[in-house]
């Protein structure tokens, strides 16, 4: 008999039951297989969300479905120009050895980019991957104290020599630096960049399947330097309900697309907190996770609850024992988008 697929099909049980519509989806411009929406939207809402056009997709989903060959497809459009501007001039750059580099990004502090970068890095050296992060909020690291990494790094032929956390995550991290945490690190834009692109080029980091990047928030010297200086694959963007309506996080999706970057997923943090009744209050105002994915193009990998154990695994120093089902999520839907072709917002 043959299948039908309807619009009225939850988007993650047409891919579950008929892999091979994945292409469909992704050829349509919908991100979704490895997003959070498409586990509860229709494809007509997917299809809406996306302002794209509902019936053309679902004859193209029944299409392949029965053995077809879709027709509305958009042709492939060209690999994304996202990677940067090679470190040649730097010398001794160990880029062959790194994989793929992630840059985690927001428009604004204390929005838990540093939170989504140590899960995301907790997430892949789970799947067995080799990890580092550079953290590159000079001025306000946090990924050092998040990992419970301390002391300085050592000076090898090679370069120095990353920290390692207990799970074996390598990390740089300005922290490693002072002679006290609590010293401020008083320097303008330039000196910061620098610090950043010496992270990268002077440290060994080895082999790494992966090496994600902390950045500090807003658009200035940091980000365009991670952005420009460093190969860059993608980048993944961190935002909270209430951050939309401020147009902060609007302004870091179109600096990452100015600079022909590539939005790999968007994570809204803090998107609610659980009541001990088990219901779900969202305390910054309801989620605008539609709207980011229309935006960039690309999936809502999670939804993070405000978490108090999160908090204080983070200021413990145990981020790696970290486990809930939004994590479960986050990892899995970025896993998953890495391995399909992502659309260039
Ligand atoms: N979902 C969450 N639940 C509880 N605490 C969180 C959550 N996200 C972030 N935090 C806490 O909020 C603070 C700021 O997060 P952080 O990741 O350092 O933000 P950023 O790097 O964007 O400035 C940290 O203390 C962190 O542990
Ligand atoms: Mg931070």
């Amino acid at each position: 008999m043959a299948v039908e697929i309807t619009a009225d099909m939850i988007i993650h049980e047409v891919v579950s039951k008929y892999p091979q519509t994945v292409k469909v989806f992704q050829g349509h411009g919908l991100p979704c297989t490895a997003c959070q929406i498409g586990a509860r939207e229709s494809v007509a809402q997917g299809a809406r969300t996306h302002r794209l056009n509902a019936e053309a997709l679902v004859s193209d989903l029944n299409r392949v479905a029965n053995g077809q060959e879709a027709e509305g497809i958009k042709p492939a459009t060209k690999a994304p120009v996202g990677r940067g501007i090679p470190l040649n001039v730097m010398g001794a750059a160990p880029e062959s050895k790194i994989r793929h580099i992630v840059a985690v990004m927001s428009g604004k502090g204390g929005v838990g980019k540093s939170l989504v970068t140590g899960l995301l890095a907790v997430a892949l050296q789970r799947q067995g991957m080799k990890v580092g992060i550079l953290d590159g909020d000079i001025t306000g690291p946090s990924i050092a104290k998040e990992f419970g990494v301390r002391g300085q790094p050592r000076k090898s032929e090679d370069g120095i020599e990353p920290l390692r956390s207990v799970g074996g995550v390598k990390i740089m991290s300005m922290n490693m630096f002072l002679p006290d945490s609590t010293d401020p690190v008083v320097w303008r834009g330039p000196m910061v960049s620098s610090a950043i692109r010496q992270f990268y080029s002077d440290a060994d980091w080895g082999n790494l399947d992966f090496l994600l990047v902390d950045l500090p928030p807003g658009t200035s010297d940091a980000p365009m330097t991670v952005m420009q200086s460093l190969p860059v694959d993608g980048v993944i963007i961190v935002s909270s309900p209430q951050m939309l309506a401020t147009e902060i996080v609007v302004k870091c999706i179109k600096m990452v697309q100015t600079l022909k970057g590539r939005i790999l997923g968007v994570v809204e943090n803090m998107a609610y907190l659980t009541m001990p009744d088990g219901s779900r209050n969202e305390i910054f105002g309801p989620s605008n996770g539609n709207d980011l994915v229309y935006m960039t193009g690309a999936p809502l990998l999670a939804q993070l609850p405000i978490d108090p154990e999160i908090a204080m695994l983070c200021d413990a120093g145990k981020i790696e024992d970290y486990n809930s089902d939004a994590f479960d999520t986050l990892a899995g839907n970025f896993v998953k988008s890495l391995k399909v072709p992502v659309k260039h917002g």
